[in-house]
């Protein structure tokens, strides 16, 4: 089925399972708060608590880091008016969809899941029930709203074809054109920010080395700190994109100032082609410590106002609803479930 038939609709999740780093900040969430303002689309974002608890979390961490991401959203930009921000665990046709979708995919489908095998390592045996139907969580999260567009990290594409597979086999199943095949958007490799130790890996919050990575709550000090202690190459700069190739952590900081500066890697390297890393990387800090700063002060604010956030999350789950009750109730009755 065509997807002009769907109005054109952004859905996209974050784990509240740990802390937010630059990574989640270019990648993810300033992606989250571009695409609002483009005006192209409704958007809806989530904090997917329910796929946290498929791996054991602390249940008082749990909560603060649900509320930290909600900061972390709204410090970047993401408009709690414009956008629809609430976490998972309060719209329960989530869950309720996740069901059905549970009797649509097929073990075969879901066995071939390679987070899954990632995530559960070698013990297969004792992952929980709730790891391994995570995707088909993950295609409810996206058609309870008939999302057209889902902003993701290339890791999640597997998940994101599973979501069109669900969808065509109900669609094929009960004889209807009711769920849209969802497109992902991917991210560009400009926005995916690599470890500032190890230019091969992406930066992470689970790296037991804090220098490798930016969190959003460091202060000015840390992040110029960690910049400037970052791994590099002796080299100089290059003027091309062509003398990155074989130089990962060079690469890693160019795309990084490419995207605080709002320019493209070419036209970075022809300001700074031929300096060395010594000039580049406080220039690269100012930038950072620029933009990052009032995100981290913002976090900070919001974090001391619980109350004020955990409003902002029941009116987004009251929103959220007006979309997904309608959608629910019209799969019950597909299914053939009395009411
Ligand atoms: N699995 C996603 C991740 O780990 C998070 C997620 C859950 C998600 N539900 C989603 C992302 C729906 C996009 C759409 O990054």
């Amino acid at each position: 089925m065509a997807n002009t038939a769907f109005q054109p609709r952004v859905f996209s999740g974050i784990q509240p399972s740990g802390g937010l780093t630059l990574g989640n900040y270019l990648g993810a969430l300033k992606r989250f708060a571009d695409m609002q303002n483009e005006g192209n689309f409704e958007t809806i974002y989530c904090m997917v608590d329910l796929h946290a608890i498929t791996v054991w979390q602390d249940p008082a961490d749990l909560k603060r880091k649900t509320r930290e991401l909600c900061a972390g959203f709204i410090a970047s930009g993401v408009d709690p008016e414009k956008s629809i921000l609430f976490n998972q665990s309060q719209v329960p046709e989530h869950a309720q969809l996740a069901w059905i979708f549970n009797t649509v995919a097929r073990m075969g489908w879901m066995n071939r899941m390679t987070q899954f095998k990632d995530k559960a390592g070698k013990n297969r045996e004792n992952a929980s029930l709730g790891l391994f139907a995570y995707p088909s969580l993950m295609a409810a999260d996206i058609l309870i709203y008939h999302a057209t567009h889902v902003p993701v990290g290339e890791d999640q594409k597997q998940h994101l074809e599973l979501t069109r597979d669900i969808a065509a086999k109900f669609n094929h199943d009960y004889g209807v054109d009711f769920f849209p095949m969802t497109e992902p958007v991917i991210e560009g490799a400009a926005t995916r920010v690599m470890s500032l130790r190890d230019g091969s890996k992406k930066m992470s919050k689970s790296d037991p080395s804090d220098m490798s990575r930016i969190n959003l709550t460091d202060d000015a000090d840390a992040i110029a700190a960690k910049l400037r202690k970052a791994r590099t190459d002796p080299d100089a700069l290059p003027s091309e994109v062509d003398g990155l190739a074989e130089r990962p952590e060079a690469r890693n900081l160019v795309n990084i100032y490419a995207a605080f500066a709002d320019m493209t890697v070419e036209q970075v390297l022809a300001d700074v082609g031929g300096k060395q890393f010594s000039e580049f990387k406080p220039m690269l800090a100012e930038l950072a410590v620029a933009q990052l700063s009032p995100i981290s002060a913002e976090m900070s604010r919001l974090m001391q106002d619980q109350e004020e956030i955990d409003k902002i999350l029941r009116r987004g789950a009251e929103r959220a609803r007006e979309i997904t009750e309608p959608i629910l109730a019209k799969t019950y009755d597909i299914v053939g479930l009395v009411r």
